[in-house]
């Protein structure tokens, strides 16, 4: 059985759908239940519901031997796996972004609130710009409303949440969208069910375009 990580939430919703038109159906994620491991005979297949942050430790690790994961987290977490597809889907872009009346003061340290480290490190090492970075896990955009950081280094999507909250972006500096991810040693002895699935993956993706 080929082990499929997915991901739980607004991602999941989109990537559900494109597996089941490729003939993998997934519906059984939908009934009101708290299973994380849904199995699919027909195709061989095993879904396994993660986190979406998760999905890439799965594959690294060899517990799941594909999965679809934001490219936001394999930047981020760089883990060692084949990156075989963008998916096109969940399309966001990572941002600055700060209270509406910010103004930048270059003489001080940047204070910098985010979920990612790494990315938000390198952006700012890349503009000889000294930062102190809060990581925080959710809810980044209340800490610049607190004064917990003077910016946030986050998703965008729809702009929803930083408009809500009175913020403003900064700069833009990243475009992200889904990737269908594979575990190295799976590939190599799953070579074709995984190729027969990046096929189907990319059929669907032309005729969606
Ligand atoms: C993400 C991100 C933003 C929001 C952006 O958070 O961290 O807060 O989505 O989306 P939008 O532009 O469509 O409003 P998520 O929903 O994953 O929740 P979190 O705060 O728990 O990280």
């Amino acid at each position: 059985m080929l082990n499929i990580a997915l991901p739980k939430g607004r991602l999941g919703d989109q990537v559900y759908e494109l597996l089941a038109g490729i003939g993998y159906d997934c519906s059984a994620i939908y009934e009101q239940n708290r299973k994380l491991v849904f199995e699919n005979p027909e195709n061989n297949v095993r879904y396994l519901l993660v986190k979406p942050s998760d999905v890439a430790i799965y594959v690294e690790h060899h517990a799941a031997d594909v999965g679809i994961v934001g490219k936001d987290i394999l930047v981020e977490s760089k883990p060692d796996v084949y990156e075989l597809l963008d998916l096109g889907l969940g399309k966001c872009r990572m941002c600055v972004a700060a209270k509406s009346d910010f103004i930048e003061d270059k003489d001080r340290t940047l204070r910098v609130a985010t979920k990612f480290v790494n990315i938000a490190k390198s952006h700012y090492a890349s503009k000889n710009r000294d930062i102190d970075i809060i990581k925080l896990n959710g809810s980044i955009e209340l800490a610049p409303l607190l004064g917990l950081s003077d910016v946030i280094v986050d998703i965008v999507e729809s702009g929803n949440t930083i408009r809500e909250n009175n913020l403003k972006i900064v700069e833009e500096f990243m475009p992200i969208s889904a990737r269908f991810i594979a575990n190295k040693t799976s590939f190599k002895f799953q070579n074709k069910t995984i190729r027969e699935m990046v096929e189907k993956l990319s059929a669907a993706l032309e005729q969606k375009d």
